[in-house]
């Protein structure tokens, strides 16, 4: 049996499409159901529905031979110990500074204003400001960033912006990228010696999929 580890939303979304194209048909019964080990219509494959950050744990211990997982949960938790093969270009979207409207980011940071940043993104946050030679002081949070500073708790967030509406809802916008992240497909590595047979042909599936989409 393969088991592959998926959260649900944005990356259970956009693999289903993609797990279709290599023949692998999903029971959207089964998706929309609150078990967290779903068949798929391959009977040596099965789906295990997990926290995005938590991907990367099951494929590293094995307890999963595949994952998908945003870069975003690479970088923030670790890619040892995994093997990355293919970047399946899904769940596209970017890291940014984002501020209240009327709050002029590129002012304070002009002025060497050191700047409190509210972010579930503390490696990534770190580095960027590090980077630009900013001292900034970092407050983690699990979520609801846009929040921070509609009430005060922070200046500015590092978050993902996909589709921008959540920026927009709170009268937040965007002030500078950190980078542009999409999900990756990740394997564990023990698993790609014993059970070749097996694995090989399905990343050899993925990677055509993947190239052969518009
Ligand atoms: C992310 C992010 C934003 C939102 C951005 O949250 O934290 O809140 O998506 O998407 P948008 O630009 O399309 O509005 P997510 O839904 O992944 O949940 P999270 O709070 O658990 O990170």
């Amino acid at each position: 049996m393969i088991t592959l580890a998926l959260s649900k939303g944005r990356i259970l979304d956009e693999t289903a499409p993609l797990l279709e194209a290599i023949g692998i048909a999903l029971d959207p019964a089964v998706l929309d159901s609150r078990k967290l080990i779903l068949p798929t219509g391959d009977p040596d494959l099965q789906l295990i529905i997990v926290r995005a950050s938590d991907v990367p744990t099951y494929v590293r211990y094995g307890a999963a031979d595949l994952g998908v997982a945003g870069k975003d949960v690479l970088i923030e938790y670790g890619d040892e110990g995994l093997y990355q093969p293919i970047d399946l270009g899904i769940g596209r979207c970017r890291i940014c500074v984002a501020a209240r409207r009327g709050f002029d980011y590129q002012a304070a940071v002009g002025r060497g204003a050191r700047l409190r940043i509210a972010t579930k993104y503390l490696r990534m946050a770190s580095e960027h400001f590090a980077a630009k030679g900013m001292h900034v002081d970092l407050i983690k949070l699990y979520g609801s960033m846009e929040l921070a500073p509609l009430v005060g708790l922070a200046d500015a967030i590092v978050d993902l912006v996909s589709t921008g509406n959540t920026l927009r809802a709170n009268d937040l916008i965007e002030v500078e990228e950190v980078g542009v992240i999409s999900s990756r497909l990740i394997v564990n590595q023990a698993a790609l010696k014993t059970k070749a047979a097996r694995l090989q042909p399905l990343l050899e599936r993925f990677a055509a999929a993947v190239a052969a989409r518009p």
